[in-house]
C-alpha cells in the first residue's frame, strides 16, 4: 500500500499540484498545533523542522497508533473506561480484519439480471460480499479515558481538509460541557484510483498526526462504498468505544447547532428513551428512484420494494446501546448501495422506527435551494441540523449564531 520506512526526501512540492498546495498552505497554517505535537511527544523542536512536511513517516510510531492492537498499550491511560474491562477479561478487543482479500465474487457475472445490470452497479454487485476492510489509521483509545458523552461522527473524504478544519472549529470541536464530555472522528476511506494516491496517503497520515480524529479504512472512498464505512464503523464502535453515551452522525457540509443538539439528548434521557433512540429527518414511505439521471437512481434488478422508514444521513442521533443493537442486525443483511437506506434497512429488522424531528433539516431548512431563508441565521438559531454549507459558510454562520447581538425577535417559523 504505502511505504511506512522513515524518509522524509521524497515529497517534492513541484510533483504536487495545486489542490496540493493550497492544502499545505492550510496545514501550515497549523504549524503551531504541529510544534505543540511535537513536544508533547518529546520529539525535538529542531527534528520537526528537519522534518518538514514527511508527516507519519518521520516519526517512529508509538505503540498502538495506527496499528490495530488491542488499545493503548499505557493502560493507565484505560481508566475506568468500560472498554478497560473488555481489555483486561481476556477478549481481545481489537480490529480483526487484517488481511485485505476483496476478490470479486465470480458467480455473480454468470447471471442474467447481472448483464442487465446497470453498468455503475458492476463494481458494487461484484465487491458486495467484502464487508470488513483493514484499517490504515485506528484511534482505539478515543473512548478510553473516562465516560464520553456524545461522539461526533462524521463522514469525510481525503480531499476535503477544509471542511475538516471547519468542523473542527466549530461543532466538531472537542471539550466538556457541564462535565460531559464531546470527542470527534472523522471516518475515511483510501483515496480512489486515479489520484495521488500515495501524497493523499501522507497527507491524511499528517493531519492525523495534528488532530488524532481519524480512522481510516483500505477501501475506496466511493458512493457506492459509502455503506462500508456504516458497517466498518459500527464495528469499530462496538469494540472500541461501546462506553459512549450518544452519537451524533453526520456529513462534514453541514451546521449543527451543539447547544440545542445537547439539550435534545437531555429530554430524551428524561423520557427514559435511550434504548431505542434513533432521531433525524425521517423519510417514510419512500420508494427507489428509477430515474437514470439522480445519483441516488437503483435499478429495479437490484431492488424492488419501498424502502422501510430511514433517516437522511446528513446528521442523526442516536444511542450507544442502539447503535450496538444495529450492529448485531448489520451483519445479517446484505450491503445495500445507499447508506442511509441501508441502516432503515437494520432498524426495521429491530422493528423499529425512526423518530422524525423538525430540528433536523437534512435537505435544508427548505427544499428550495436559492430560498433565502437557508443563510437566515435565526433558523440555524433554533434548529439542530442542517445540510448543505460550504466550510466558508459554516464558519460564518457559526459566528453569527453565536454572536450575542443576534435579535431573533420573532419565533421563527415557516
Ligand atoms: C483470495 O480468495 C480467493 C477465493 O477465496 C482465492 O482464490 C485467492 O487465492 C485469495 N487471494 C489471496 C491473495 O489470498
Ligand atoms: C469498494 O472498495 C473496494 C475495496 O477498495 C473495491 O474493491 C470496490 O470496487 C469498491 N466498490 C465500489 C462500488 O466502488
Amino acid at each position: 500500500m504505502f511505504n511506512k520506512t522513515p524518509h522524509c526526501t521524497d515529497i517534492t512540492i513541484l510533483t504536487l499540484d495545486r489542490w496540493m498546495v493550497l492544502y499545505i498552505f492550510n496545514i501550515s497554517m497549523s504549524f503551531y498545533f504541529f510544534l505543540k505535537l511535537a513536544e508533547k511527544d518529546g520529539v525535538g523542536v529542531k527534528h520537526t523542522r528537519d522534518a518538514g512536511w514527511c508527516g507519519s513517516d518521520c516519526f517512529p510510531l508509538k505503540k498502538g497508533e495506527l496499528k490495530t492492537g488491542p488499545g493503548n498499550s499505557d493502560s493507565s491511560a484505560l481508566g475506568n473506561a468500560p472498554d478497560a474491562q473488555r481489555v483486561s477479561n481476556g477478549t481481545p478487543a481489537s480490529w480483526d480484519p487484517q488481511v485485505l482479500n476483496c476478490s470479486e465474487d465470480a458467480s455473480v457475472r454468470t447471471q442474467d439480471w447481472f448483464r442487465r445490470l446497470d453498468q455503475r452497479f458492476h463494481q458494487f454487485v461484484l465487491h458486495r460480499h467484502c464487508r470488513y476492510f483493514p484499517m490504515l489509521i485506528n484511534h482505539p483509545e478515543k473512548c478510553a479515558d473516562g465516560e464520553v458523552h456524545l461522539l461526533m461522527v462524521v463522514k469525510s473524504v481525503i480531499e476535503q481538509h477544509d471542511r475538516r478544519e471547519a468542523v473542527r472549529s466549530t461543532w466538531g470541536r472537542e471539550h466538556t460541557v457541564d462535565g460531559r464530555k464531546i470527542k470527534t472522528l472523522f471516518l475515511l476511506g483510501s483515496p480512489t484510483t486515479g489520484k495521488d494516491t500515495k501524497n493523499l496517503q501522507k497527507l491524511i497520515e499528517y493531519e492525523d498526526r495534528l488532530y488524532g480524529d481519524i480512522l481510516q479504512w483500505d477501501f475506496m472512498d466511493t458512493f457506492f462504498n459509502l455503506t462500508l464505512k456504516e458497517v466498518n464503523f459500527l464495528k469499530w464502535f462496538d469494540i472500541y468505544c461501546s462506553g459512549v453515551r450518544f452519537i451524533f452522525k453526520g456529513d462534514d457540509d453541514v451546521f449543527v447547532n451543539t447547544h440545542n443538539l445537547l439539550e435534545l439528548i437531555g429530554f430524551k434521557l428524561e423520557e427514559r428513551k435511550e434504548p431505542q433512540l434513533f432521531v433525524g429527518d425521517t423519510i417514510s414511505k419512500a420508494i427507489p428512484i428509477r430515474n437514470r439521471q439522480s445519483k441516488y437512481y437503483i435499478p429495479k434488478e437490484l431492488y424492488d420494494k419501498p424502502y422501510p422508514p430511514y433517516v437522511g444521513g446528513g446528521g442523526f442521533l442516536m444511542s450507544s446501546q442502539l447503535a450496538r443493537r444495529l450492529f448485531v442486525v448489520s451483519e445479517d443483511l446484505e450491503l445495500y448501495p445507499i447508506d442511509d437506506v441501508f441502516l432503515g434497512m437494520c432498524l426495521q429488522k429491530l422493528h423499529l422506527v425512526p423518530e422524525m424531528h423538525p430540528g433536523f433539516r437534512t435537505f435544508g431548512i427548505t427544499r428550495r435551494r436559492v430560498s433565502p431563508m437557508n443563510s437566515e441565521p435565526c433558523f440555524y438559531k433554533h434548529l439542530i441540523v442542517v445540510h448543505k454549507l460550504s466550510a466558508q459558510e459554516l464558519l460564518r454562520m457559526w459566528s453569527v449564531v453565536h454572536n450575542e447581538d443576534l435579535v431573533c425577535a420573532q419565533r421563527t417559523s415557516m
